[in-house]
């Protein structure tokens, strides 16, 4: 074991050269890749013009590339457009009517397939049912979906007619639901009656109920009746397919401003709830494709699969958008990925013969737990492209990835980026020279850069903040209804986007992310506030005060866990433990569930009162607390 361990280290500090069949194979060489970078940030209005040209279709073109009054910017503006133009109809209309656009499997090997052809035409239909209930430009939707080809014609359909889709993750409790569609006030909730994980259904359609309770401007609900359901609609609902049903097949795609909203996600920010991220069509368009197009080397006959789920960005970005546009044929896959045995994923690659497979690293160590014999039972020789993202890939995992999924015959793209940046910042590209644990350098267009808090270049291996120093095509616009969180990510350091990540830069230019600057936690890939937890658990009544913080964990990159002082006449007891937990849980859903409470009498504050989570976290991870001078007691 020792021995394996010095094997790794050594191997950190090693360059992995791409396999040869991956760059024969490759769109672009690592030398081409440096000289358009260089000209793409010498020159990028120049440098995305062409791009735009290239690679979309537009109804009107923009009369200026890009408008940058400090801290807002647009691209392509005036230029007209619609996304599902450039995902559906240039490819039905170029010969790919034919071509699948998703194979769809689930826990129980169960398999749909869509063409192009049929996608559109579904996503006609929806679009004209949507149209049929009064949703116009503007409006938001909220869309709480299980992993199914529905999901993607809801969202695709919201950007026909110029709806703004705000996707919520069906992980996530009625309370969290209900927030996203009152900050939002969405005039429409699409759901399906239930989600199936490790073979046990889960509801998902009394969770829509709970949480638009009451809330008047939510005129319908749209409910995907899955098989076997026997379900009654109640007032206001409507059945997805019968509403598909009686609706034309052709729909004329709204023409859409470039700078006209697509969608809102929300995510975890330090402090307060959620921001709604507002994302404009496109340069979001532009972007995720020309991304798609490289980072994976995608190439015509190439199935792509990607492990996330639209509930996220990578979801919308790498599942959707990208994919589509581009024109590539995606595998998606309801349910866990190891049940019913934790060979479930290596038989979908060998199946569908998949080329790039794009997963997160908590996803890699689960495997690595159960052990190199799951994987080396299937056929991975198809696998050219391999991906990680969501969180740093620890060098271990990414040798393991390296060897055993992709057996050496494949490139590693460690693809750094966010919510808020809407597509890949920082990867090599399939042809380039790969340092495992350091996802690599800033994709074109991309000026990133690693600082102090005045904002000068740290030393090179130095750590710093993590900036990008001009607006680019896909960077968020603002968040929803709260300009001023949208300009604390350009004001933090003036002048530049503070990603919220520390990082280094090595001598090579490569850039090695550690992890949140901020009170963020980063639990399996999923942004989690711990001022949310905080505001959870101090809504139980038995709760007085909380401080929750990330501690490192071996699977899931970083757990939960929380203090908690309890109210007198309360007495920790397991049974409380459990009733927190539930309680959070229904609060926020289970992924923002600690995994261990304790019960404390005091909690560690500053003089003004602010918790001091870093003296929380230094004790309970045995470290050196630091400076405490602010400390009250
Ligand atoms: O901390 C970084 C981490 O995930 C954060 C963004 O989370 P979210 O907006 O949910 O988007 C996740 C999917 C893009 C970042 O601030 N992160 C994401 N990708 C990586 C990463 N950390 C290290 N390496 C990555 N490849």
């Amino acid at each position: 074991m020792a021995e394996h361990k010095d094997e790794i280290l050594l191997k950190v500090n090693q360059v992995f050269n791409p396999p040869e069949r991956v760059l024969e194979k490759a769109l672009i060489s690592a030398e081409e890749f440096d000289k358009i970078y260089q000209k793409s940030v010498e020159d990028p209005e120049g440098f995305w013009a062409e791009q735009a040209e290239k690679e979309l279709v537009w109804f009107e073109k923009w009369e200026k590339v890009r408008e940058w009054n400090y801290p807002y910017y647009k691209w392509f503006v005036g230029g007209k457009l619609n996304i599902t133009y450039n995902c559906l109809d240039r490819h039905v209309e170029n010969g790919r009517r034919n071509k699948i656009a998703y194979i769809y499997t689930n826990e129980d090997n169960q398999e749909i397939k869509v063409t192009y052809g049929e996608l559109l035409e579904m996503v006609n239909r929806f679009a004209n049912g949507l149209k049929s209930l009064g949703v116009k430009k503007g409006d938001r939707v909220v869309i709480y979906m299980p992993l199914v080809i529905e999901q993607m014609v809801a969202m695709l359909a919201c950007a026909r007619i110029g709806a703004i889709h705000s996707v919520v993750y069906a992980g996530f409790s009625a309370n969290a639901l209900r927030m996203r569609i009152e900050d939002a006030e969405a005039k429409v909730v699409i759901t399906s009656t239930w989600t199936k994980r490790r073979g046990k259904k889960i509801d998902l359609k009394s969770v829509v109920d709970e949480a638009v309770d009451g809330l008047e401007f939510v005129e319908n609900i749209i409910v995907f009746q899955r098989e076997g359901d026997e379900f009654e609609l109640a007032e206001k609902e409507i059945d997805f397919n019968e509403l598909m049903k009686n609706q034309s097949p052709e729909c004329e795609p709204e023409v859409m401003d470039a700078e006209d909203p697509l969608f809102i996600l929300y995510t975890s920010g330090s402090t307060g709830k959620p921001k709604g991220v507002l994302h404009t069509i496109g340069g979001y368009n532009l972007y995720t494709h020309v991304t798609t197009k490289y980072v994976f080397d995608i190439h015509e006959d190439d199935i792509y699969w990607c492990t996330a789920d639209p509930g996220w960005i990578t979801g919308h970005s790498y599942m959707l958008y990208g994919p589509l546009s581009v024109g590539t044929t995606s595998v998606i896959a309801e349910g866990a990925p190891d049940f019913p045995d934790p060979g479930r994923w290596w038989s979908i690659i060998e199946k569908y013969r998949v080329n790039i497979f794009y997963t997160a690293p908590t996803a890699i160590r689960l495997f690595m737990k159960y052990g190199e014999d799951w994987p080396a039972k299937y056929d991975l020789s198809s696998l050219r492209v391999l991906g990680s993202v969501g969180e740093p890939i620890n060098p271990e995992a990414w040798i393991w990835y390296y060897e055993n999924i992709g057996r050496k015959q494949c490139s590693i793209v460690d693809t750094w980026w966010q919510t808020e940046t809407g597509g890949h910042m920082i990867t090599t590209v399939p042809a380039y020279p790969q340092k495992p644990g350091k996802a690599g350098k800033p994709f074109w267009g991309i000026k990133a850069d690693v600082v102090d808090k005045q904002g000068n270049p740290v030393e090179p291996n130095t750590v710093g903040f993590l900036v990008i120093k001009e607006p680019w095509p896909s960077a968020l616009r603002t968040c929803w209804g709260e300009p001023e969180r949208f300009e604390k990510y350009w004001n933090e350091i003036p002048n530049v986007y503070t990603a919220g990540d520390l990082a280094t830069k090595d001598e090579d230019g490569y850039i090695m992310i550690l992890g949140r600057a901020d009170d963020v936690i980063n639990v399996s890939g999923h942004r989690i506030g711990t001022a949310e937890v905080e505001s959870a658990l101090v809504s139980h009544p038995a709760v007085a005060e909380a401080a929750v913080i990330g501690k490192p964990h071996e699977v899931k990159g970083e757990s939960i866990k929380a203090f908690v002082i309890l109210k007198q006449g309360h007495e920790p007891s397991d049974n409380l433990l459990k009733d927190i937990k539930m309680h959070v849980r229904h609060e926020l859903g289970s992924l923002a569930v600690p995994d261990e409470i304790e019960f404390v009498e005091k909690l560690p504050k500053t003089r003004s009162g602010k918790i001091m989570r870093r003296v929380l976290k230094a004790q309970e991870l045995g470290m050196d607390v630091g400076d405490i001078s602010t400390l009250e007691d």
